[in-house]
């Protein structure tokens, strides 16, 4: 078996927020083939945001098709894999309809503050301040359940699908998972959802890893008009089905994770005490609570970290969630035309000693942790007749960097512990001069592995694992760990102190915007 083993493979698709992917894994979990397609992200007004369920779907496709080619190029066949895992995007609602399959309308992205009122109604009532402690998440325009809310309430055609029971909800995995798996035309249609997926919708129980009667209550969800995906562990080599056509057409889908969650998988943070912060379209830093889950007092989120089913218990996560960080990059690129392709934003950036007293509060979509200012606008402080574009490149460069310094001081007082390293990854973590920013700001090392795929590699992890790849998570130990780079502080703490207070005068003066 052993010799068979060597030609096993696993994919892993990457749905994210700006681009699809899919890759294949070895068994040291090195990429040996990968297909990129960036899709179109729409912004109908000012704090909309969506994507097409069905160009999603499609770059997913090509995605696996392209990879695949690839991989044929190298010798190998669909028969070499194993198994496939899927990561995605989280909180960002797809609604479709359970009797043809197709989507009633555009899915609502993560970072979409259309809510914000809505938000605030929620707020003002008496049990809005028990629901974090059965969920994990406080109630803001993030997750999905008041985006669901929101499409039930303002679009006729998923009003009407819901009154006539007919409805089904996901997040993009289960939406990927069911289309992939032949949709309503399945002779048993798949609607499932992993747990750290789950737990981003504000209506699982965060210990039970069920739908919580009291949750789904207080948003006025009707179980019986609208269809929950089944919440699944994140490995199983049954339960999220199998392609049904195309280049993978029999392959199972054997493993599932939201993105971030995938990425603490993929950096192997299997201990208590370990972090990983990903740079992606937005950062997130999750930080390796263990079987319990510890409610933050302190702005963050409890969320699951994995959950691997087969008798091991759950993992529990404190999250630190920034809505803009590479995003930040993109807006400087599409709206402001500062750069011509994201890489250039070092050059930018280095074009610069310092930031020249500019300091730039992106909330785009409101602040999220540890601030949750969900009406907060983007902001720039200190701008003079010596300001230049380099300055503007470093202040959106060090946002990432100070909210992840804010979350890492909420993480020390909620787990009484000092993290004394970072994991970290994701397109920013490339920057050498952003993550040296990050290691000065915040006084830790940062650790920056050579393989910075590790959100796709958490999912092949997941499906490896349920599919007899990998055996056990010791059997993990060696993957991913040549080759990493360390970023040490260089910067006084003086220094450091006295940018991080400029940044939370910033923070505070870009508060209630709309209501002035
Ligand atoms: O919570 C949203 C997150 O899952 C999106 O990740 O990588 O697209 O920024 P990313």
């Amino acid at each position: 078996e052993e010799e068979q083993q060597k030609h096993w493979f696993v994919g892993s698709i990457d749905q994210g927020t700006t681009s699809s992917r899919f890759l294949i894994f070895n068994g040291e979990g090195e990429p040996v083939a990968s297909h990129q397609i960036e899709f179109e992200n729409l912004y109908p007004k000012s704090g909309w945001h969506e994507h097409e369920p069905l160009e999603l779907l499609k770059s997913v496709e090509d995605c696996i098709d392209g990879a695949m080619k690839k991989f044929a190029e190298l010798g190998y066949s669909k028969d070499n894999i194993r198994s496939i895992g899927i990561t995605n995007q989280r909180e960002t609602t797809v609604v479709w309809d359970r009797n043809t399959g197709e989507p009633l309308y555009n899915a609502v992205v993560w970072p979409d503050t259309r809510t914000n009122s809505l938000v605030r109604e929620l707020k003002s009532r008496p049990e809005a301040g028990k629901l974090m402690d059965l969920c994990g998440l406080p109630l803001s325009t993030y997750p999905s359940s008041v985006k669901l809310l929101w499409l039930i309430d303002n679009v006729e055609a998923v009003k009407r699908a819901y009154e006539e029971r007919r409805l089904a909800f996901g997040t993009v995995d289960s939406w990927l998972i069911y289309r992939l798996n032949g949709g309503a035309k399945a002779k048993k249609p798949i609607h499932v959802t992993d747990s750290t997926n789950a737990s981003r919708t504000m209506f699982m129980n965060l210990r039970t890893l069920q739908y919580d009667e009291t949750l789904l209550k207080f948003f006025g969800i009707d179980r019986t008009k609208v269809q929950l995906p089944r919440i699944v562990p994140s490995s199983d080599p049954e339960c999220f089905g199998k392609v049904s056509y195309g280049s993978l057409s029999g392959i199972p889908i054997a493993g599932c994770l939201g993105d971030q969650s995938s990425a603490l998988v993929g950096q192997c943070g299997f201990s208590p005490g370990q972090a990983k912060n990903t740079y992606g379209t937005g950062c997130f830093l999750l930080y390796n609570v263990g079987t319990e889950p510890v409610i933050s007092k302190y702005g963050l989120l409890a969320t699951v970290a994995y959950d691997f089913g087969h008798g091991r218990a759950p993992v529990y996560a404190l999250e630190g969630s920034i809505a803009v960080a590479g995003s930040g990059v993109k807006f400087l690129m599409k709206n402001m035309g500062f750069i011509e392709e994201s890489s250039e934003i070092n050059t930018l950036a280095e074009s610069v000693p310092d930031n020249g007293g500019v300091v730039f509060v992106t909330a785009f979509s409101g602040l999220f942790a540890p601030y949750w200012i969900d009406d907060a606008k983007g902001t720039l402080f200190g701008v003079t007749q010596h300001t230049q574009k380099g300055h503007i490149a470093r202040a959106t460069l060090e946002a990432t960097c100070y909210q992840t310094k804010a979350i890492l001081d909420a993480m020390e007082k909620d787990s009484k512990h000092k993290l004394e390293s970072l994991a970290v990854d994701g397109g920013l973590s490339s920057s050498d001069l952003c993550m040296q920013t990050q290691a000065d700001i915040t006084g830790i090392r940062v650790d920056r592995p050579k393989m910075r795929e590790t959100t796709a590699l958490g999912a092949a992890i997941a499906a490896g694992l349920a599919t007899g790849v990998w055996k056990e998570l010791n059997d993990l130990k060696e993957v991913n760990s040549a080759g990493r780079k360390v970023f040490e502080p260089k910067m006084g703490t003086k220094e450091a102190r006295r940018l991080f207070r400029k940044w939370e005068q910033a923070v505070e003066m870009s508060r209630g915007w709309l209501r002035a």
